[in-house]
């Protein structure tokens, strides 16, 4: 290289700072979960994942996130493979990077809350089977919903990260995660999580945030962020200015539209900086050519839709665009597209301002559209009479009183932790899976069975053993 090249390039990378203290961030990878769960419908296989473990093990990220969320069901239901088995070839393969799951709390990996002995088994045998790093989080922000789930992964010696489920909404500040945050701290969290699902969290409120979280605690703190509203590159550049020592990206091929931020870009723009994540994008860029072709597969295979858009209305009305046209489509009404944008935000409120992610965005969702097809609280679904109840934890927000009055009359609503009503479960489950022909199962499928009793059924009876990998 000549001297005139030389000088050229260092013009144009970063300028190094030694007046700056070094604090690397971290770099938490979602290609093997989050990534294709956004982008590709979580139809990415054991097989697809095994040509890059090693590199991906030897890139110098701090986590891999790659077991649960909505990968647990998808194995099942759409992949003819077993999600604990997948779970072990990963462990055998990433020897360094420790594995990180997704959990919904006392909802596990399913969509309604579950025994504490379900809760505390499923944490135990993640754990053995290979997960280092936990992250759980409730739909509602109630710890209640969280400290099963917390206790047990403690005890099973994993790395429990608290989760914040970021929205937005008038009783949702900076004073609010910060409380809740420190209550995570409190009951034995080693990391907060502001999970960002939908991408609403904007460059400087994530700087003010993560101040007003670090002035509280003393846990590092990791940065989870969608690139859904296109915000999200500044999102994590501010954040990491403010002191946020994780952050969670995804390589090129998955990632932006509604995935996370993406991985090579990150870490160029923090090298050679006090922030400098010392991952090589020389090994990422040979990452990303093998994660190319795998999106190309996985799309043609499944026959997915290769291009999302990046939505910044998702702002405006916290859900990203199109996840209830299916819904609208099937009611006759999916010209009141309009309508529903404007009811979603009354529901939500009217509801007390939950967080729109699993469960509670389906919630909301099919009860706006419901209204806007019906008319207002006609028909009210089970589960919003019992978020209304208080089945699924304690609303940030009051219940609008005229829409509990329609919902659930003079029925008193509960004030005590919601699993404290599900007596034990796992005696039954196994004797249910006996009497559907399983007698001998292991404790995995029990737990597959609890989680989605007619898919587990289904794989169980179909699966050919010597399909699932083994050997591998
Ligand atoms: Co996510």
């Amino acid at each position: 290289m000549t001297a005139i090249n030389q000088l050229k390039l260092t013009n144009y990378t970063n300028k190094r700072s030694t007046a700056m203290e070094k604090k690397p961030v971290k770099i938490v990878e979602t290609v093997l979960r989050d990534g294709h769960q956004s982008l590709a419908a979580t139809r990415m296989r054991i097989s697809d994942m095994l040509p890059a473990l090693e590199q991906l093990d030897n890139a110098g990220y701090y986590a891999l996130e790659a077991w649960g969320g909505a990968t647990f069901d998808s194995c099942l239901r759409f992949l003819n493979e077993d999600p604990w088995q997948r779970l072990r070839t990963l462990k055998k393969h990433l020897r360094k990077t420790p594995i990180q799951m997704l959990l919904r709390g006392q909802n596990i990996l399913g969509y309604n809350h579950y025994a504490d002995d379900v809760v505390r088994e499923f944490v135990n045998r993640s754990v053995d089977n290979g997960v280092s790093i936990i992250r759980i989080f409730d739909a509602l922000n109630d710890t209640r919903n969280l400290e099963c789930a917390m206790r047990a992964a403690k005890e099973a010696g994993a790395h429990v990260q608290g989760c914040i489920s970021y929205t937005l909404s008038p009783v949702h500040n900076n004073e609010y995660f910060a409380a809740y945050a420190k209550t995570l701290e409190e009951m034995g969290a080693n990391s907060i999580c502001i999970k960002d699902m939908a991408g609403l969290l904007r460059p400087y409120a994530a700087e003010s945030l993560i101040r007003s979280l670090k002035a509280e605690l003393d846990l590092p703190i990791d940065l989870h962020t969608h690139f859904t509203s296109g915000m999200g590159d500044m999102t994590y550049l501010k954040a990491v200015e403010a002191g946020a020592d994780m952050i969670d990206t995804a390589l090129s091929p998955f990632s932006e539209s509604t995935s996370q931020p993406c991985t090579e870009a990150l870490v160029a723009t923090l090298e050679g900086t006090p922030y400098d994540t010392g991952i090589s994008l020389a090994e990422l860029n040979a990452l990303a050519d093998y994660f190319k072709d795998v999106r190309k597969n996985l799309i043609h295979d499944f026959n997915l839709n290769a291009n999302i858009p990046i939505d910044p209305k998702v702002l405006t009305f916290q859900i990203p665009g199109g996840m209830l046209s299916n819904q609208m489509k099937e009611m006759g009404v999916a010209d009141k597209y309009p309508q529903l944008l404007e009811e979603m935000p009354r529901v939500r409120a009217e509801l007390g301002y939950p967080p729109l992610v699993t469960p509670t965005s389906q919630i909301v969702g099919s009860m706006s559209v419901l209204n806007v097809a019906l008319g207002r609280y006609k028909m009210i679904p089970r589960e919003v009479k019992d978020l209304i109840l208080g089945k699924y934890g304690r609303t940030p927000g009051p219940i609008d009183p005229e829409v509990k009055r329609l919902a659930i009359g003079d029925a008193p609503q509960i004030d005590h932790r919601p699993a404290d009503d599900i007596p034990p479960q796992m005696k039954k489950l196994r004797e249910k899976l006996a009497e559907e022909g399983f007698p001998n199962a292991p404790i995995e499928d029990v737990l597959s069975y609890a989680s989605f009793p007619e898919v587990t059924l289904n794989f169980l009876r179909h699966s050919n053993i010597g399909m699932k990998f083994h050997d591998l």
